[in-house]
């Protein structure tokens, strides 16, 4: 299904070549990061703290969740376009939402318009692009609900969708699409068709390739249910047409060579895992409250530096549910609570009552 709701036309054609400070691309280097919520003071400040000279010469790859507000999405894209050579950008939920500026736009498609406008004001990339000799290819993408694939917990009071995901009264949609159906992964899916041809060029000229998204493409990308507080998550997070997106571009088993990289967000979870010869990626900043839990080991190892010396990193990130997966099988036939989750219902079901 194709649905189109006056959207612009993007930039068709062959992929801009970018050129890097460093003129031979050798010393060029890529960094990732994504879920930035600025709306947090902290958070800003995390990008005001970012230094004005380290990164001169670099990329950086922001995968989604910038900020709430239009006017504090330009505020910190211009606080990275300082520090930055290029920086790359997809929309996530949060930067769609309309909830607090909502006379502003019509809906979050006139939003995702007027933020992808504004990236080419400021000079952020959001097509596909050629640095060196690495792609980088942005991708559009939006949630479905049939994503979710395991098995459901059963016996606890759980939130519904509509109640525990903001997204559901915080972002407005056309007649003829909705957070509740297929309909809105098939529509951002559809728009990276737009970028086929540049794609296509990249596939035939680069040796490396990153390809990013805000939503999640692999539901093995994220904790199984019974170790999440809210068990219904993936039922919110990812899209089965962009999985079949970046199979796409990196080929069914990852290009050779270890050369095929997806950098994703949403979640929160941090993650570094290769899947099928493409190596997965999730570096988020995420809340303040989860950066004082240690969640994903605090701020420090941020943004992460994905690629340099014309490579990937060697070493996969150290990142806590990544290492447990790759030691432990994926069984989400097991429903029964993790215990730290069967705390917490015990807890809200006795307040509850
Ligand atoms: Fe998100």
């Amino acid at each position: 299904m194709v649905v189109s709701y006056g959207m612009k036309r993007f930039d068709l054609g062959r992929p801009q070549i970018l050129s890097s400070a460093l003129g031979n691309s050798d010393g060029l280097r890529v960094f990732v990061v994504s879920d930035l919520h600025t709306d947090y003071d902290e958070n800003l400040k995390w990008v005001e703290c970012l230094s004005t000279v380290n990164y001169k010469d670099d990329v950086l790859i922001v995968a989604g969740d910038v900020a709430e507000t239009y006017n504090m999405f330009i505020v910190t894209m211009s606080l990275l376009r300082e520090r930055f050579e290029h920086v790359f950008y997809v929309p996530g939920n949060h930067d769609l939402w309309c909830r607090r500026e909502g006379q502003n736009y019509v809906d979050s498609l006139e939003k995702f318009n007027k933020l992808l406008d504004a990236c080419k004001r400021i000079g952020v990339e959001t097509n596909p692009m050629v640095v060196g000799a690495l792609g980088i290819i942005p991708l559009f993408s939006w949630y479905h609900e049939s994503f979710d694939k395991e098995k459901d917990i059963t016996g606890y009071r759980i939130p519904s969708l509509e109640m525990a995901c903001k997204d559901f009264y915080a972002c407005t949609w056309p007649n003829g699409l909705s957070n509740g159906d297929i309909s809105l992964s098939l529509y951002f899916d559809a728009l990276n068709d737009k970028q086929m041809d540049a794609i296509k060029d990249i596939q035939k000229t680069c040796d490396h390739i990153i390809t990013f998204s805000h939503f999640v493409p692999r539901q093995e990308l994220c904790p199984e249910k019974r170790m999440l507080f809210y068990p219904k998550l993936p039922k919110i997070i990812g899209s089965d047409f962009l999985e079949d997106r970046i199979r796409s571009i990196h080929g069914a088993q990852g290009r050779r060579d270890a050369s095929s990289c997806h950098v994703f967000g949403h979640t929160h979870f941090c993650w570094d895992a290769v899947v099928d010869g493409i190596r997965y990626v999730q570096a988020p900043l995420a809340y303040p409250r989860e950066r004082k839990r240690r969640m994903n080991g605090g701020e420090n190892w941020l943004p992460f530096c994905l690629y340099a010396d014309k490579k990937f990193a060697d070493k996969l990130n150290p990142c806590f549910w990544s290492d447990y997966y790759s030691v432990n099988p994926r069984t989400p036939h097991d429903t029964k609570l993790a215990p730290w989750v069967a705390r917490f219902y015990k807890q809200k079901q006795s307040i509850d009552v």
